[in-house]
């Protein structure tokens, strides 16, 4: 059982934003999952890698789209984004100049990010450009 678990009102309704929103959270999943064995270093390290890469191309998706339709709240969404990839990149050096990994941590930022993020930024794009499934 992950972390995270995908839930429709997630949904923006845009379905190539949806898709990505499902991508990461099984990433994270797996980034957590890992990180619950205590000889994976390397593994987790290469995880986080691609979650963060992943994330940063997910943002710079988001942020073209709304650009190119003008989106009111650009400067602000962008700027929350802004503030997860630091975020992510924080746990990453903590982790691996350290060595030691804090799950829980970990979960608590990941949570408060999905629930956060998608509910009120992500989904004020989906209310705000008036899209629809498909
Ligand atoms: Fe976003
Ligand atoms: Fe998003």
């Amino acid at each position: 059982m992950g972390l995270l678990q995908w839930e429709k009102r997630y949904s923006v309704g845009i379905a190539a934003v949806d898709h990505e929103h499902r991508e990461l959270i099984e990433l994270i999943n797996r980034v957590y999952d890992e990180s619950a064995s205590q000889d994976s270093k390397d593994a987790i390290v290469g995880f986080f890698g691609d979650l963060f890469k992943a994330i940063s191309a997910h943002f710079a998706l988001e942020e073209r789209f709304m650009r190119e339709r003008g989106y009111d709240r650009l400067t602000q969404h962008k700027n929350d984004h802004e503030r997860l990839l630091d975020e992510i990149r924080d746990i990453m050096e903590d982790f691996e100049t350290s060595n030691r990994f804090d799950r829980q941590l970990l979960a608590q930022r990941l949570d408060a990010w999905f629930s956060r993020h998608f509910e009120t930024h992500d989904a004020r794009l989906h209310t705000a450009l008036g899209m629809h499934p498909g």
